[in-house]
């Protein structure tokens, strides 16, 4: 039996950490003459570059507008076929289709919630079955655990399409391959990455995302999709009337991010180890705390070689023998609304992207997808910022066990 705590201040799932050195970065700028397309941009791009490994960083307004970027600049037009896995935020998804592409979906493993290579080979047969080449391929690195991307950049290459990696989560996170560690979001094996500075995320910058490449091609492409497709370089211009002339070379976007998040991302990066390790420090007490109980509930795996960023802590309820999965989603309702009632704020990270009507209406999502269904069933996100106190680790998982220990 869990032993419900007496504390009734609220815990949400997850928040930002913001010191009085990240307010005054920000009233820094506020005070200087650039508010935006100043020189805070450029300083925080160069702060990611160097946090991933990256040769380069392009900062823009959110990190769905980092993917609908990264897919245009991945070649993915009206038409064109984009494959990403079920289990994420549906910005992963709807990216393709911002850029006229279609959708489809790859499994997820069910213990661990990432793309499973299996489903994505499935995937890319029935793409050339139906005489279809996909143009991108977005493995997303689910709670911090980045994906198997050397599987799927090599089922990618095969067929021509780009990798983009989805690394919202995983920001200080690594992997690796052959024995050999990578970071997160270095594209040593993706041709792009994306990030996200929602609050929720490892830093923050409000609203903002930025996408990484090692490719100079790509980074100008980028670049001038950011801003309406404009250049103003004077090697690639058809010609120049004069200092303030520019050139539109494609349909771009105002897709851009102001000083003032900037300073607020640059002062955050600063801070990005010790958010990572508090983190992983919460990660361990919550395995420690539930690891007596893995009869009822199992934390989400995490692949081996790896040190996931820790963005999310999600917890598996265990189904009972012969349990439906139904069944095991009123378990995870009923817990949720006791958390609720006890001020500790769950959250479900994802419903199944392919299920959504959305897609549905729009002939997308057919696919059978068993590992997310499981996986949707009974997956719940704990608790977990930097700033929480070992004793709400206790709490939370004294609530949960509370709930899952009775019959119901
Ligand atoms: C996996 C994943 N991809 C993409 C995004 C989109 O990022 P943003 O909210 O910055 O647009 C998110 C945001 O929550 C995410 O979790």
């Amino acid at each position: 039996m869990g032993v419900v705590s007496s504390d009734t201040s609220p815990l949400p799932y997850g928040r930002q950490s913001i010191d009085d050195d990240d307010i005054a970065a920000v009233v820094r700028v506020l005070r200087s003459d650039f508010l935006t397309q100043g020189p805070e941009v450029k300083r925080f791009e160069e702060g990611l570059a160097e946090a991933t490994g990256a040769k380069y960083a392009v900062a823009v307004s959110n990190g769905t507008a980092a993917l609908h970027l990264a897919c245009i600049a991945a070649g993915v037009r009206t038409g064109d076929t984009g494959i990403t896995a079920t289990v994420t935020f549906v910005a992963s998804a709807n990216a393709i289709r911002y850029a006229g592409g279609n959708v489809r979906f790859a499994d997820v493993n069910a213990d661990t919630g990432l793309i499973s290579t299996a489903s994505l080979a499935e995937r890319i047969a029935e793409c050339k079955k139906d005489g279809v080449s996909p143009k991108v391929v977005i493995p997303v690195d689910l709670t911090g655990a980045v994906a198997d991307l050397a599987e799927v950049q090599a089922q990618a290459r095969a067929v021509g399409a780009k990798v983009i990696e989805d690394a919202a989560h995983s920001l200080g996170g690594t992997y690796t391959v052959d024995g050999k560690k990578y970071r997160a979001a270095s594209c040593a094996h993706a041709d792009m990455a994306i990030l996200s500075f929602h609050p929720v995320k490892h830093v923050t910058t409000g609203e903002g995302g930025a996408i990484t490449t090692n490719d100079d091609a790509l980074y100008r492409e980028l670049c001038d999709l950011r801003t309406h497709g404009i250049t103003k370089d004077p090697a690639r211009l058809t010609h120049s009337d004069g200092p303030f002339y520019y050139e539109q070379h494609m349909l771009g976007f105002n897709y851009r991010i102001t000083d003032m998040q900037c300073a607020l991302g640059s002062s955050q990066l600063a801070k990005l180890s010790r958010f990572v390790d508090r983190r992983r420090a919460l990660a361990t007490l919550y395995d420690q705390a539930f690891r007596p109980h893995a009869d009822k509930v199992v934390p989400l795996a995490v692949p081996a070689g790896g040190d996931s960023a820790r963005h999310l802590y999600v917890i598996r309820i265990v189904a009972r023998d012969g349990e439906s999965l139904d069944s095991v989603t009123a378990r995870r309702r009923a817990l949720f609304e006791a958390l609720v009632a006890q001020k500790i704020f769950p959250q479900v990270h994802y419903i199944p992207v392919h299920t959504q009507p959305d897609f549905q209406r729009n002939g997308m999502g057919k696919e059978t997808l068993p590992g997310a269904q499981a996986y949707y069933a009974g997956c719940l996100s704990l608790p977990m910022f930097p700033a929480m106190a070992d004793g709400d680790v206790q709490r939370v998982v004294g609530g949960v066990m509370d709930v899952l220990s009775r019959p119901l």
